[in-house]
């Protein structure tokens, strides 16, 4: 009969009533940390096992009970008694991995190497992250209003304030964009409002039109989301091949970042935005505008943004003060129609109840006494000092045919083409060891391609530490081209610029 029966019917729980109920339990503890007594299985009924190994029920009874002390069976009145799960041998942490969702496994190993390690380690130069020249932080200036709003503080201020925003951050915001505060939605970056997106508009299966490369977490957003993604090449922008992906694939909607792209720093003109909006419309794709650079040129101002060009509420526009203040902020916006932005709200409320009040009220006093504006001036003088020693640096450090590149006219960055051969993600390796970091190409696109390429901020470090960082690049791209097993895999994405799409989860 069960497992149970024949683990214990050779005889070996025969002697006094003790001794037997011990050899009981000791046989059935062998049958279960061997394994012959599966987690979940049902041992015998008492009585009926009793019966079986003419012993008498009090011996199963006790047996059972003592293998229910060490944690090995369970009784559930009524129902039976049950082989639990082996307990975990002392010190082994829990196996969380294994309970996590794919879809938050889908973040890659290249990219928690790259950017969390480098922004936190002062020892190593950070090209990876997208961060404004924190040296320009209007420091003074936020601590005096800072001190003027905690000087007036009331204890209600520490309770939670409006979902949407606290009123005088978003009445600043819509008085800067000429629109009503209902349509602006304060968020925590605007990495959380491409979050609400996705969870307010992607449903499992959807395609997405994103960018190709593009700002890569939110791709991951996105196919977090459920969505399938579909590349649109980000540089060549061209409209007619946007329309037949549209036609082809029936978007959910387009994703695009159309002044100083994260990562290739390229804008639209006037005539490619006009078009777009115009597809929008036509085949009614909401069109979400990422914008976190606009306001970051360097000689001119770049065309107006979609939203500004939508007439129809087609838009829906994301800003943020993490480019132009500081990333750590946390302060964000989304201005939208008003009906979107009650949704939006309403995914914000599963998300974060709120965001950090006390900041929102420094940056609506900002906004409010135009300080903003004196800042930005300053800010983009710096970094066009910055692009310049960037561009100089890497000018004299690296040939033409290892390293091309042009020079980014706003933004943070600069997209670079490594020779052929070359890999990035091990370039980067080398470059960490190295003590200088950037972002592989290949977390840009949706499809695997950009393994030569890289992605540098020139904005982040000060003049000497980019010049210094380009230095050890070399060194990291010269020990990889001496070392060309360890990059030979690297040949650009085979594939033609047909376009692949990721699946769903
Ligand atoms: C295009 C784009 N969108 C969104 C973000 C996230 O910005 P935030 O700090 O406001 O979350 C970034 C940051 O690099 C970005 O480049």
């Amino acid at each position: 009969m069960s497992v149970v029966h024949s683990v214990v019917s050779n005889g070996s729980s025969r002697g006094s009533s003790r001794t037997l109920y011990l050899r009981l339990q000791a046989d059935i503890e062998a049958a279960i940390t061997e394994g012959r007594l599966k987690a979940g299985s049902k041992l015998p009924a008492e009585r009926q096992l009793a019966e079986e190994l003419h012993i008498s029920r009090t011996t199963v009874t006790s047996a059972y009970r003592e293998l229910e002390a060490k944690g090995l069976v369970r009784g559930y009145v009524g129902r039976g008694t049950y082989v639990c799960a082996l307990p975990e041998p002392a010190n082994v942490p829990f196996a969380w991995r294994g309970k996590m969702s794919t879809a938050s496994l889908r973040l890659s190993a290249v990219q928690s190497t790259s950017l969390n390690r480098t922004s936190v380690d002062p020892a190593i130069i950070s090209f990876a992250l997208g961060c404004p020249a924190l040296e320009c932080f209007p420091v003074e200036e936020y601590r005096r209003i800072e001190q003027s709003i905690l000087a007036k503080f009331s204890t209600e201020r520490l309770g939670l304030g409006a979902l949407e925003g606290q009123p005088a951050l978003r009445k600043a915001i819509a008085s800067v964009h000429a629109l009503r505060a209902k349509q602006v939605l304060v968020v925590a970056g605007s990495q959380q409002g491409l979050d609400l997106v996705a969870r307010t508009l992607i449903d499992p299966g959807d395609y997405v039109i994103v960018e190709k490369p593009g700002y890569f977490i939110a791709l991951q957003t996105f196919l977090a989301g459920g969505a399938r993604l579909v590349g649109w090449d980000a540089l060549r922008g061209d409209i007619d091949e946007l329309e037949k992906l549209i036609l082809r694939y029936h978007p959910k909607f387009i994703c695009t970042t159309p002044t100083f792209q994260n990562p290739t720093s390229r804008t639209l003109s006037l005539d490619q935005r006009k078009d777009l909006i115009r597809l929008a419309v036509r085949y009614r794709i909401p069109l979400i505008e990422d914008d976190p650079y606009n306001t970051l040129y360097f000689d001119s101002p770049p065309p107006r943004s979609l939203r500004e060009l939508d007439e129809h509420g087609v838009v829906i526009h994301l800003g943020t003060f993490s480019k132009i203040l500081a990333p750590g902020l946390r302060v964000s916006y989304i201005l939208a129609p008003e009906n979107v932005v009650d949704l939006l709200a309403l995914a914000k409320e599963r998300a974060s109840l709120f965001t950090a009040g006390l900041e929102q009220l420094i940056l609506a006093e900002m906004l409010g006494v135009g300080l903003l504006s004196a800042h930005l001036e300053r800010l983009r003088q710096e970094h066009q000092v910055r692009r310049n020693a960037m561009i100089d640096a890497l000018r004299r450090a690296f040939p033409k045919n290892i390293l091309n590149f042009t020079a980014p006219m706003g933004g943070l960055y600069v997209w670079c083409g490594l020779r052929r051969d070359l890999k990035a993600v091990e370039i980067n390796r080398l470059a960490i060891a190295n003590g200088v970091a950037f972002t592989p190409g290949e977390l840009f696109y949706p499809d695997g391609a950009g393994v030569a390429q890289m992605r540098l901020c020139f904005t982040g470090s000060t003049v000497s530490r980019i010049v210094e960082g380009v230095r050890r690049l070399r060194v990291a791209v010269d020990s990889a081209i001496r070392s060309p097993q360890e990059t030979s895999r690297g040949q650009e994405s085979s594939e033609d610029d047909s376009l692949r799409v990721h699946p769903a989860r």
